[in-house]
């Protein structure tokens, strides 16, 4: 299967694309805008080979997306481009309306089109499949059972909402066009490659850096985790099987509040890299509590089981083992985020490039 990924730079974008490209399963076309959350330096192990390949730019950007929807023609497109932190939708949520809402209805149109004109089995066997969250269904109260597909959408945040928006939009392209969609909605996920500004890689960051471990409020609010080649386990068993206009909910079955996570790095790390004196826990700071903060999210990914018996195979202790221990060997993949100096050598390089194209 040859696909189209979009947002493949990113932190599970590029997990995916390297393991497709591992596995040999087709070619992949990485449409990636390369914001400040998208790494080529993720994907340096693949880009000379002949199955992969890149293109700078926009989901949103119609010419440029039929452009290479009629150059590679993909059997799939997977959909991953997003702005994804939800800190960031709270002061500036505008770059979330413009990737997650408009640049999904854009990319939808253009796929629209390109599926329409396919022969009758390319278009029968087609699939464009929608990465999304548990974020869209809200908080749980105590006593709530764990969120399925049949949820209602509560998005409490603008990152939720503008995913939330983009869901509904890829249902109503089945319902509407008979665009043959899927839906996964997955819990939060962890493991190489994550961008340092969200909870776990920040925090191993912080700690080996002697600085405060900053969490939020109480540290009680309750978060699912999933390994990340576990997410991309399950995107494939989707891609391959699921049902056109099905959605999927993915979760690691794994429900431990902030704290707990916290905690959990803090003891790993003292029994792989000590700190000269006390203990890692002693760098814990609660601090002012995100506005409107979801409270639990918690994924019933029974449906995934039943029908692909797809499970995590990681837990959170083995997970997370392997998450600190990837951090520890990848300080340079760290330090250029945290400089700049993956930022400078972008604008150099795609500066230049940009200019060359014009
Ligand atoms: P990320 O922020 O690490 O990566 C997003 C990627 O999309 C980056 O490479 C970025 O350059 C690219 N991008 C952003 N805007 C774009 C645009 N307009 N056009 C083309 N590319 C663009 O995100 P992630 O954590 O890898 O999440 C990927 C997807 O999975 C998102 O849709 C997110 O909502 C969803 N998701 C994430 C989690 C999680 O815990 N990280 C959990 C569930 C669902
Ligand atoms: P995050 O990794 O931003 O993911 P999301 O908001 O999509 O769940 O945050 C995970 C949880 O950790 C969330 O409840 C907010 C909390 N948090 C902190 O307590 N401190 C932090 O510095 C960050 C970034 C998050």
């Amino acid at each position: 299967m040859n696909i189209l990924v979009t947002g493949g730079a990113g932190f599970i974008g590029s997990n995916f694309v390297l393991g497709w490209i591992q596995r040999k399963s087709g070619k992949v076309l990485n449409l990636d805008k390369l914001t400040y959350a998208g790494n080529l330096n993720n994907l340096s192990t693949i880009q000379e080979n002949p199955d992969y390949s890149f293109a700078r730019g926009d989901i949103g950007d119609r010419a440029l997306v039929e452009k290479w929807l009629r150059e590679f023609k993909p059997d799939a497109i997977v959909n991953f481009a997003a702005e994804s932190h939800v800190d960031r939708s709270i002061h500036a949520p505008s770059d979330f309306i413009h990737t997650n809402i408009l640049g999904v209805f854009n990319l939808l149109e253009e796929t629209h089109s390109y599926w329409k004109d396919l022969g009758t089995d390319a278009r029968k066997q087609f699939r464009f499949l929608h990465i999304s969250t548990d974020e869209v269904y809200g908080s749980l109260n105590a006593g709530d059972p764990a969120f399925t597909e049949i949820s209602p959408y509560q998005p409490n945040s603008p990152y939720a909402a503008s995913k939330a928006s983009s869901d509904h939009l890829v249902r109503a392209y089945h319902h509407t066009y008979g665009l043959p969609v899927l839906t996964t909605n997955c819990s939060n996920n962890y493991g190489p490659y994550q961008y340092p500004e969200k909870l776990i890689p920040l925090v191993i960051l912080n700690a080996l850096q002697e600085k405060p471990l900053p969490v939020y409020g109480d540290g009680k609010n309750v978060r699912d985790w999933l390994y990340v080649e576990d997410h991309c386990q399950a995107i494939r068993a989707v891609l391959e099987t699921g049902k056109p206009g099905e959605t999927y909910n993915i979760g690691g079955s794994c429900e431990m509040t902030n704290i707990e996570v916290v905690r959990t790095i803090c003891g790993i790390l003292d029994r792989i890299k000590p700190r000269k004196t006390g203990k890692y826990e002693d760098l814990i700071r609660f601090v002012t509590d995100r506005p409107g903060h979801d409270r639990h999210y918690a994924i019933d990914a029974g449906k995934m089981e039943k029908e692909f018996g797809w499970k995590p195979k990681e837990n959170f202790k083995s997970g997370m083992e392997k998450t600190v221990r990837w951090v520890l060997d990848h300080p340079v993949w760290h330090e250029e985020i945290l400089s700049g100096s993956y930022q400078k050598w972008m604008d150099t390089n795609y500066g230049q490039r940009k200019k060359s194209e014009a």
